[in-house]
């Protein structure tokens, strides 16, 4: 049979998910609040609605008569659209209301790791008197993190010593107006993140990437909602081992086990330490940007995974390329924090043919770089851009990525970086996102940090 599966969502982790499904036996129906040219153009359907909203997005869904459903956002899945479309029939891969609070709500996600003693769980206290909050600042012995409890689009958190001083922080938790936050010990390391897929009890876990949240190279800037993430051949990453993989697996299962039925993705994300791993939160989807680094490599269909998900069975057992991806978020001039909407955005797609076409050796003047079997090649992927009659326009997100697939990291970057050429003017870009030197700078600091 022939599935229907219906997208939700419309930025790149989207059009990687619609890419992942375009060579399926599936017809795709996609849904978002802006349109993305990417998406709509692999999609038979393409329709513009609030995402967030469970009746419309079931009223799509049983219009194209879908028989899957993958909710791309964490918005969506607050708002109990995977909740509305399995009461409608409509199996959605993506957790229900109450289990996406694992991400939604970050002072449930601590008390649910203290009460299940799941590993890696910092030192932590919830406040709702914000007067009580600052008290705790003052008290607490080191630096902190301040995390407002609900969603903030990656934007939210503050860390002493990093980002603020202790007063600054305080002024923050008086200023803002969050009605809930969580303070917790500030974690040193390196960060990383595993996603897994999950359903009938089983967790099949993808590679580590690693994403950059800072907004200008250098790790300088606010935090923002991720400006590009690489991966490596292996399942780890350059500055950690197997073990420290391994670890954060754990996590991830003994999360999922004390869930108790969750579906679809868990993502981990870890900070590195030199006491080991510590989560630095969940989420209940993939990553973006995350989600394209993995979904490229994936060799098992992921159809596959959605069929046996629904269908009570066990899950595939995954099969990934083992290759490195870069991937570089271009992004609206004054993201995040006030980015230029309504901006024309240009990407001109033959410069991206004609790079693979130079690394594939089969068009230009150079040959294949030398980079063991297959040839590197990248992929365009757009994001909240919105296509309108007369081209593309930038929302207040992140506008569209290149992701560069290679044996190595650094032929990876190399492809990415050609790639770029294709972006037109009034966006910006992390140039420095998996350059050796950054990558070298990752191993040098978690080397140091183990007194190695
Ligand atoms: P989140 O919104 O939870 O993804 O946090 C955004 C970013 O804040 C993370 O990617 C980390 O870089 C940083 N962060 C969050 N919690 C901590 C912590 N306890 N210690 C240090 N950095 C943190
Ligand atoms: N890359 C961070 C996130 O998806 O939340």
């Amino acid at each position: 049979m022939t599935e229907t599966v219906l997208l939700v969502g419309g930025g790149g982790r989207e059009h990687a998910i619609a890419r992942a499904l375009a060579d399926s036996d599936a017809d795709l129906y996609a849904c978002a609040g802006n349109r993305n040219p990417g998406i709509a153009r692999v999609a038979d359907g393409f329709e513009s609605l609030e995402t967030t909203n469970p009746s419309a997005v079931t009223a799509y869904a049983r219009e194209v008569d879908a028989t899957l459903a993958v909710v791309g956002p964490e918005g969506p899945l607050a708002a109990g659209v995977a909740d509305a479309l399995d009461d409608a029939g409509v199996y959605a891969f993506g957790p229900q209301e109450a289990e996406a609070r694992i991400e939604t709500d970050k002072a449930f996600q601590r008390r649910f790791m203290e009460r299940h003693d799941i590993p890696g769980c910092p030192v932590f206290e919830t406040f709702e008197d914000m007067d009580a909050a600052c008290e705790f600042v003052d008290e607490f012995d080191g630096d902190l993190a301040v995390k407002p409890a609900g969603l903030t689009g990656g934007k939210g958190v503050r860390v002493t010593g990093d980002q603020i001083s202790k007063e600054e922080a305080k002024e923050y938790i008086r200023e803002s107006d969050y009605e809930r936050i969580v303070l917790e010990e500030r974690l040193v390391g390196e960060e990383f993140t595993v996603q897994a897929f999950v359903a009938n009890g089983d967790v099949r876990v993808t590679p580590a990437v690693q994403d950059h949240k800072r907004a200008y190279e250098g790790d300088e800037g606010p935090n923002t909602g991720g400006m590009g993430s690489y991966s490596d051949a292996t399942l780890e990453l350059p500055f950690m081992d197997e073990d420290d993989y391994m670890e954060a697996v754990e996590v991830l299962e003994a999360t999922v086990d004390a869930l108790e039925g969750y579906k679809g993705v868990l993502y981990g994300q870890f900070m590195l330490t030199a006491d080991g791993i510590k989560v630095v939160e969940f989420n209940a989807r993939f990553g973006d940007p995350e989600a394209m680094n993995t979904l490229p490599v994936l060799n098992t269909d992921f159809l596959d995974v959605l069929t046996a998900a629904r269908d009570g069975e066990s899950l595939p057992k995954l099969s990934f390329a083992p290759r490195a991806t870069v991937c570089k978020y271009a992004v609206p001039e004054g993201y995040p924090t006030d980015p230029d909407s309504g901006a024309r955005v240009t990407v001109d797609e033959d410069t991206i043919e004609r790079v693979n076409e130079r690394y594939r050796g089969d068009g230009g003047e150079s040959n294949a770089v030398a980079d063991g079997g297959s040839s590197p090649e990248v992929q365009l992927f757009y994001a909240s851009v919105d296509e309108r009659d007369d081209g593309i326009y930038t929302t207040t997100s992140r506008s569209f990525a290149v992701v560069g697939i290679a044996d190595t990291i650094s032929v990876a970057e190399e492809i990415a970086e050609d790639a770029l050429e294709a972006a037109g003017d009034g966006v910006r870009i992390r140039h420095d996102i998996g350059k050796p030197d950054l990558v070298q700078q990752r191993i040098d600091h978690m080397a140091e940090l183990r007194g190695e």
